[in-house]
């Protein structure tokens, strides 16, 4: 089995990215599922239910979110209605949306499941204690599980990947927008990478318009951070083998594209 994961979509660049790249990726890599965070696809906040389901049109299987899951309104009207939304689990009980979703390839189950980290992010619940549940759930369907961790520290982020070695097939960090060099399979079987990167903006900052953001650090005047429109973009994923007898990872590759690493077929 193999999955292949595309890091954080940001705005209409790394909507672009997906939709020209997606197939290229397909042929190259022969996915048997494809996973997309989608958290920041509306304009860098959020997601809207016309971006969800272009983002299933041009080959995701299921969706993940983070901490910007409800900042376009208009979820609530269709969270309901998205069953290959998984949104982050450890919120508070009678929270709208998954906390798993499932998704089936040649009659074998993948569990995705999407977690919140908490060091230097908003109070969520215990996530180790969550992400044990969830498993668990899991296990009683399916050994092939897949964690996107959304959370700001590496340090939490290593810590979630070991605490799944041998329990999860794979743990991918997202959220820091910035693709880490660590990926590995870990001695259990765990697939795991601090953070996959964003598909969006190359030249800005974490994928925001780069003038505000300097703004915002060299005065400290409150800004309005917008996605940066420069016109070269990246893309930022990782494709993962899994057994499919045992559920544990065989490999994990980065893929990176942007014009200082062009896309080979
Ligand atoms: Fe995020």
């Amino acid at each position: 089995m193999k999955i292949l994961f595309i890091g954080d979509v940001v705005g209409s660049p790394g909507r672009d990215m997906v939709q020209e790249y997606l197939p290229k990726l397909k042929t190259k890599y022969q996915p048997h599922v494809t996973i997309i965070n989608g958290e920041n696809a509306a304009a860098g906040k959020g997601i809207t239910e016309k971006i969800y389901k272009n983002l299933l049109e041009w080959g995701a299987q299921a969706i993940t979110m983070g901490n910007h899951t409800w900042d376009k309104r208009e979820i609530f009207n269709f969270i309901d209605d998205a069953p290959l939304m998984v949104r982050p689990a450890n919120l508070p009980p009678g929270t709208p949306g998954n906390d798993i979703v499932y998704v089936k390839s040649n009659g074998i189950e993948i569990a995705v499941i999407n977690i919140l980290g908490r060091t230097f992010m908003n109070p969520v619940d215990d996530p180790f204690r969550k992400v044990d549940e969830l498993v668990a759930e899991a296990k009683k369907r399916t050994n092939i599980i897949f964690l996107d961790f959304h959370a700001e520290v590496t340090s939490e982020k290593q810590a979630m990947g070991w605490y799944l070695d041998g329990k999860a097939s794979v743990v991918v960090g997202t959220h820091t927008h910035v693709q880490t060099a660590d990926n590995r399979v870990l001695p259990n079987g765990t697939a795991y990478i601090s953070d996959v990167g964003m598909t969006g903006p190359y030249d800005g900052i974490l994928g925001t318009d780069r003038d505000a953001v300097l703004k915002k650090f060299l005065t400290g005047l409150p800004v309005r951070f917008e996605v940066s429109k420069s016109g070269r973009n990246q893309l930022s994923g990782v494709i993962v083998d899994i057994d499919n007898n045992t559920g544990k990872a065989t490999k994990m590759e980065r893929i990176l594209i942007n014009d200082d690493h062009p896309f080979f077929s």
